[in-house]
């Protein structure tokens, strides 16, 4: 029996912001439990919802040095669907209404969290063989392992893997502050272990110590050794290339499932989905304000509103994009550059655009279902989620091609009739026109091509099988 202690900022059911929850909380499920002992360590936020918080368990508490002082470290558990999760209690550091916050204090906050979830293994005596962190929040993991937590035997035989979500956030902050946060030596500041143009960055540390790194799709693997995609990382990745694994995302097929989802209008299957997707589509825009026309060409967006998912293309050609036949669904929020550029598009367009600006997990599936596509056209993007939930529901994705969406999207090939979606390789906003506008034609003037298309997507697997036997190969060659 394998154990294994998954170290997150984040995980459904209990606190999530993007991705990164939905895999950390999906993922242990797969395993087979005769084989893995799959636990998560993740903090105790406040804003955690009570339903959960009400229903966690106290196991142990004690003070940890962090630099020059000392902090209280709680640890309180909950099972859910048979996965054990441990829950880092501090009220000082966890206390916000968000997981995240102002930058510098986050950076204390994970610094802290990093040497809490290694201490607990101790005091909860889980001696891992495999500690698998995720992203900055968790980089200084394997850091602190081999460095102040290497001379302790219970710790010696560990591995860790560190796995790459999103190169974009590192936990960069200059070397002084670093070192207080984290209490560790001088000479882990150089620019071969943490230093990044003269800052530290928490990410990077977990990159240069952890035995195996991984990312969420194949292709994000290799561009992230490339100048443009590695922010300043390439350099290291591509010494580091033997060691690095991509492995593309799945989602819980559970919970995505239009044949049983309870948050829909109407369930369907790849058999029943031109009878009753388009009940899905009215419900959709009746609840969304636009005119209820089962004849509109909807297309959907549900997103974090940042630089990364491309929203400054549509910005350029959102007036030809609401042409006759189009309405446009979005579900998100983020930075206020693009909430209100999505709030002006529907000031200007009412009857096409309806930006909802919130953040609304029962909305999504509703989106997924109702939407005719999905639009993802994103600068960069490690895997990508909403692009495989859309192709579980029959809502064809368009794309730009890149990381996650060009490994998990195939583009529509009308000459042998196949693909799942709709793609554009450059981050050009007339590319992205064209393709949304050569949707529109198949999707109007070729319907029997485009029911062709839904079907095909729906048929597709991106359930976590396939990859939890990848991660199981690679915990093997630890
Ligand atoms: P990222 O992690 O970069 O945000 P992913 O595509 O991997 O992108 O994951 C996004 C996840 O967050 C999906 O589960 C998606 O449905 C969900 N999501 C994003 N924005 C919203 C929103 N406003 N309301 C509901 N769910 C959202
Ligand atoms: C990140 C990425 C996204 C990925 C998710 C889960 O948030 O932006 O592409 O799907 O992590 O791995």
């Amino acid at each position: 029996m394998k154990k294994v202690a998954y170290i997150a900022s984040e995980s459904v059911p209990f606190i999530k912001t993007g991705g990164l929850a939905d895999v950390v909380g999906t993922l242990p499920k797969v395993f087979d439990k005769k084989q893995y002992d799959v636990r998560v360590i993740i903090p105790n936020y406040l804003c955690i919802p009570e339903k959960f918080r009400n229903k966690m368990t106290y196991v142990t508490h004690f003070y940890m040095d962090m630099g020059w002082k000392q902090e209280y470290v709680g640890v309180m558990y909950l099972e859910y669907e048979g996965v054990k999760f441990y829950f880092i209690d501090n009220e000082y550091y966890f206390n916000g209404f968000t997981p995240y916050g102002d930058v510098k204090w986050d950076i204390e906050k994970f610094c802290y969290f990093s040497k809490a979830s290694l201490s607990i293994l101790k005091a909860i005596d889980f001696q891992a063989d495999i500690i698998h962190c995720h992203d900055w929040q968790a980089g200084m993991v394997p850091v602190y392992l081999k460095t102040l937590f290497a001379g302790d035997l219970f710790y010696t035989s560990m591995k860790t893997v560190m796995t790459i979500h999103n190169l974009q956030f590192q936990g960069c902050w200059d070397i002084a502050t670093l070192k207080a946060d984290t209490g560790l030596p001088d000479y882990l500041f150089t620019p071969d272990k943490l230093e990044m143009n003269k800052d530290a960055s928490m990410l990077k540390g977990g990159l240069v110590y952890a035995d195996k790194i991984t990312t969420v799709s194949n292709t994000y693997a290799k561009e992230i050794q490339t100048p443009y995609y590695g922010e300043g990382l390439n350099g290291l990745l591509s010494a580091r290339n033997e060691s690095l694994w991509g492995i593309v995302n799945g989602i819980d097929y559970d919970i995505w499932n239009p044949q049983t989802d309870s948050l829909i209008a109407k369930n369907y299957t790849v058999k029943t989905w031109k009878k009753y997707k388009k009940e899905n589509k009215k419900k959709l825009q009746e609840m969304m304000g636009l005119p209820v026309d089962e004849k509109q060409f909807v297309i959907g967006l549900v997103s974090r509103l940042t630089d990364q998912k491309g929203l400054d293309l549509i910005d350029r050609v959102m007036n030809e994009i609401c042409q006759d036949g189009v309405q446009f669904v979005i579900i998100g929020t983020g930075d206020s550059r693009y909430e209100n550029m999505f709030r002006y598009y529907q000031g200007i367009h009412p009857t096409k655009v309806s930006a909802n600006i919130y953040y609304d997990e029962a909305k999504s599936h509703m989106v997924y279902a109702g939407a005719d596509v999905m639009l993802v056209p994103s600068r960069f993007e490690p895997c990508g989620l909403t692009q495989l939930m859309a192709l579980r529901y029959g809502t064809p994705p368009i794309v730009r091609e890149t990381g996650g969406l060009k490994d998990t999207v195939e583009p529509y090939n009308e000459y042998d009739q196949t693909g799942t979606g709709f793609s554009f390789a450059n981050y050009n906003a007339h590319e992205l026109l064209a393709t949304i506008n050569y949707a529109k034609v198949v999707y109007y003037d070729h319907h029997e091509n485009w029911e062709k298309i839904v079907e095909r997507a729906m048929v597709q697997d991106y359930s976590w099988g396939q990859s939890a036997l990848k991660y199981q190969e690679l915990y093997e060659s630890l």
